[in-house]
Order: C-alpha cells, then structure tokens, then sequence
C-alpha cells in the first residue's frame, strides 16, 4: 500500500474512475448507486488501483448528470445516503484505495438555494454570487456562447438582467470575484476533507478565471492567481491528491498547475492529444483522421516537456469521450489486441495513469436512435446541426462516434440480465455487446483485456523507470508504429506498439537485443510486429 501520508504518493499511484450513474445499480431503480460501487471495490481492489475518482454524487436535478449540484453537501438521493457515502470512503480505505471526489467549482444547478436567491432580487446577498449584467430580452452583453450550444447569457425578466452560463441555462457560473463565493467552497472543500476524502478532480478549473466582457473564458488573467489561493486555503493539506480538468492547457500552463512546489494543483489532465482528430478551427463533432506522427509528437512534447518540472496525467477515455478502442483502435476484428495496444502505449508513459470504467474490458462505442440519448450536450448538437441544414445521418455519424454517451452506458459485469448492472430497466440503454464483453468472463481469462491492464498496473509498481524514466521517440516518421524508450541510469524500458492491423516489418534496436519480455499481446516471436501488437521489454543498465 502506497504511503498517502507523503507528498507525491500519487507518482506511484494508479486511478479509476467510477461514472456512478453507470457503475452498479443495487435496488433496481435502473441507477447506479454508492451502495452498488461498495459491493465492486473488491473488483477494483483486485485490479491494483489506489484511488478512485468519483464523479459526481452529490444532490443535483440531473441535468449534466450531476455537474449540475443543487447542494454540495448532500448526497443524491437515488444514489444514496451520506451514511453510505462515509462507508464508501471508509471501505475503500480498508482497501487501499483512496475516494478522490469531483468538485464542480466553476458552476452550481440553478436549483442550488443560493442561485433561488440569486434570483429573487437584485438586492439579495446572494444575488452577487453570480455573474449577471443589465440588459432588454432581444439584446444578450456579448455573443459568448456556451459549451452545449445556445448563448452563454439568459435572461430573467423580473430582474431586468441576464445570468452568465458556459454550460447549459440550468448551469449558471459563480462569481470567483466574490470573496465570500470562494469561502463558501474552501468550507465546502474541508467538509469533504473531514470526512476522509483524499483528493479532488476539479471540473472544468480553467475557466474560473474568466472575463465575460471581455468575451475571455478559458485561461482568463485571473486564472492562476485564484488557483494559488484555492490551493493555499484548501489544498495545501498533506497528501491531498489534486487533479484539474484543464482543455486550454498547453505545456507552460502545465507547469505552473503541476509545479513541484505544490503551489497550484498535483496534475492536470490536458487535452492536446484529444483534439488530434477533429478539424483545428471546428468541434469535436467534425472529424478527421488521427495521424500518429502527430500523437508521436504530441506525447513526445508533453512527456520530455513535464520531466522533472512538473508531472503528467496519463489518460485515453473518460465519461466525456469516445471507448478508446473504437476510436483509435479496431473495435471489430482486432478488438482484444487494440485495446492492449492503446493501454501499452499509454501505461508505459510518465504520468499517473487514470483507467475509464469498461476501458479495462475494451467497453465499445454505442449507436441509438437520436431519442435514445440522454446526454443534453448530443441533443443540443443534434438540434442545432439539422436546423441550419446538415443531412441528419451525417450528423448521426459524428454523435455515434463522439457523443459522451458512448462512455455512459452501464458498466458490463456479466452476461446475465442488463449485464449485471441493474434488475431494473437501467437508465441509459446496455450495450448490447455484453454476452462477449464482460468482467465475469475476463476474470476467469488470462488472457483477457482484464488480466493485461492488472498486469501493466503491477508492473508500474514494480519498477521505477515507468515513474521516473526519461523518455525518447523512436521511429518518429512512422505512421504505422508507435515506439519509444524510458530510461534511468539503472534501467531501461522499451515500449513497441503497431498501430495498424497490418504486419508491419520491425527489429528491436540492438541495445535492447537482450532485454526481458515483460508483457505483450501475442505469444512471443521474432520478425515483423503482427496486427495491433504490443510488446514491453525491459534491462537493467550496466553501472
Ligand atoms: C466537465 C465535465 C462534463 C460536464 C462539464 C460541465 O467537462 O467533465 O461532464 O458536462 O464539465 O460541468
Ligand atoms: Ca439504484
């Protein structure tokens, strides 16, 4: 068990995360709950994991699936009670693993009391708890618009003022210029604390320092500064583990979050990588091919960018994306071995590594008809695209390889009813991919997707060049392989990945003529690297 007491403990830590709505239903109403993430902890016990990132559970009308809160000191009922939330956190302590909790700071439900306040009058303490500007119904401040489409601004007729929101209406954003706003959640933060939490994901962090008039919203001037003072009055507790969602974030931003002096947050997760296969000046909607030189070179910069000034995240999926292995993978044909190629590549890297529930299980994309999803963000696009004249199945083609609810359909246990996930009629469809993809038949397969991410996560406890190597590119032209190096003076690691599901010609450097196999996808053999192959090798150095 990792020492959470020390500072950096989380460089040697691996995460999950846990989409509650999604994970284990346990009464049957269709919802995943905490009761439902309790009876898996042993599941995830055994997976080698140290903390798990929680998404939201906390009382919310539901309208962005929690990252909508109505009280931040409450439990969502369906999801159960704070009774059950104090022995999640304290049976997952008995095992190892630590709750991480996502704090959505930059936004509250409209149905939070301090936003019903906000509305009442313009005289109200709490009506300066968030951003509103005068204005008549036909004329918003600005043209800002928000992240699920629709203007940023709404208005209120009774108050004569509009309320600035860069997610949904129902999501309007807190004033950080308002002391006592930040005082409210460095209280709210501690209650948290108090209660055995030992870190925090912070939603959406680089847009908390925004300047609406000024049409500014990610990395806005007041950005780091506020963070200095969230992590003073927050954060700088021992051990806390911090990690900010972070999608403006390029490397000189990352160093000053991650900085070693502990001054912002642990890590960030960033998202230039992400954005390799959608059009530069587009959204994610518009898609185009993934060119691995340009992930090459993406890792290569934020890997060589990070080392020693600062610290890296390593992830593929979460509930806001795509299953990895549709996406860069083959999630027909080749689907085991992709899916363990994606998790070589990734797992081999510096960084903490955080693991998508089903990503373990190469859990796949789904399709629905349009009616089918409950994501507001895929409903939002879909309206607006058909309304300005895309053809329906083109828009149709991009949510069913991009909308979030791809990651959202429930957890696949086993191939029994709803795949063990709910008695009930769950409240997002199952994949109906189930029978052949579940965690009851790969726990019983060593070979399976399963057994190959419990390995990569005991190997990085093993060795410390996976934490502190330094990492060099090989093969930097190719667009078929993905191979790198990580070195301390004491070892060596090699990590060799195909990304095609074609043979692909290739001979390990000399250097690593006699290293030990540590893990790969196919049996051993020399020559060429067969359909989605990966292979991780492994020396001590001569002193
Ligand atoms: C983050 C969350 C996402 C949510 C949004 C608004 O991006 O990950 O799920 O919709 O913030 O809170
Ligand atoms: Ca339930």
């Amino acid at each position: 068990m990792l020492d959470k007491k020390k500072w950096g403990w989380w460089r040697d830590a691996v995460f999950y995360q846990v989409y509650p709505k999604s994970f284990q239903d346990s009464n049957g109403d269709g919802i995943g709950d905490i009761p439902g993430i309790i009876s898996r902890l042993d599941y995830l016990q055994q997976l080698g994991v140290d903390g798990v990132w929680l998404s939201p559970v906390y009382d919310s009308p539901q309208v962005d699936n929690g990252y909508d809160i109505a009280d931040y000191r409450a439990i969502w009922p369906p999801m159960g009670t704070m009774e059950d939330m104090d022995r999640l956190i304290a049976e997952a302590r008995a095992r190892g693993i630590s709750i991480i909790m996502d704090l959505v700071l930059n936004h509250t439900s409209d149905q939070h009391a301090w936003f019903q306040r906000a509305l009442q009058s313009r005289d109200d303490p709490y009506h300066d708890y968030y951003i509103w500007r005068d204005g008549t119904p036909d004329a918003p401040p600005n043209g800002l618009r928000a992240s699920f489409g629709g203007s940023a601004w709404t208005y209120v007729p009774h108050l004569g003022q509009y309320y600035f929101h860069q997610f949904a209406p129902q999501q309007p954003d807190l004033n950080w210029d308002n002391p006592t706003v930040r005082r409210e959640l460095y209280d709210m933060i501690r209650f948290w604390v108090d209660k055995g939490v030992e870190g925090f994901r912070l939603d959406v962090i680089d847009v908390i320092g925004k300047d609406p008039d000024r049409g500014v919203t990610c990395n806005g001037p007041k950005l780091h500064p506020l963070l200095d003072e969230l992590s003073r009055e927050a954060f700088r507790e021992e051990g806390l583990v911090t990690v900010g969602e972070a999608w403006g974030a390029d490397l000189e931003r990352a160093k000053r979050y991650s900085a070693l002096d502990a001054s912002e947050l642990s890590m960030v997760f960033q998202f230039q990588h992400i954005l390799l296969d959608q059009l530069p000046e587009g959204e994610k909607w518009d898609m185009v091919p993934l060119r691995l030189t340009a992930l090459k070179r993406c890792a290569e910069h934020w890997q060589q960018g990070l080392h020693g000034q600062g610290w890296n995240s390593l992830f593929l999926d979460n509930h806001d994306l795509p299953r990895i292995v549709s996406r860069w993978g083959d999630d027909t044909t080749y689907r085991v071995q992709s899916a363990k190629m994606l998790a070589t590549m990734l797992h081999g890297m510096e960084g903490t590594p955080y693991v998508y529930q089903g990503e373990e299980l190469g859990m796949t994309n789904i399709r629905l008809p349009i009616q089918a999803y409950a994501d507001a963000e895929t409903q939002c696009v879909y309206a607006e695209r058909v309304a300005r004249g895309d053809p329906p199945e083109e828009v149709m083609a991009s949510i069913y390889a991009r909308s979030r609810d791809n990651a959202r359909t429930p957890m696949q246990w086993s191939a029994e009813k709803n795949a063990g996930f709910s008695q009930g009629d769950p409240w997002l469809p199952v994949n109906p991919n189930y029978r052949e993809i579940n965690v009851q038949d790969q726990l019983a397969d060593p070979n399976s997707i399963l057994a190959y991410y419990r390995s990569l996560i005991a190997l990085r406890k093993r060795y410390p060049v996976f934490r502190d190597g330094t990492f060099t590119l090989l093969e930097p032209e190719s667009e078929k392989l993905f191979v790198y190096t990580r070195q301390t003076d004491t070892e060596q690691l090699l990590v060799v990945c195909n990304f095609t599901g074609e043979t692909v010609p290739y001979e390990r450097p000399a250097a690593f003529a006699r290293a030990e196999r540590l893990l790969g996808n196919y049996d051993p053999a020399g020559g060429a690297l067969r359909p989605y192959e990966a292979q991780l090798y492994y020396q001590r150095r001569q002193a």
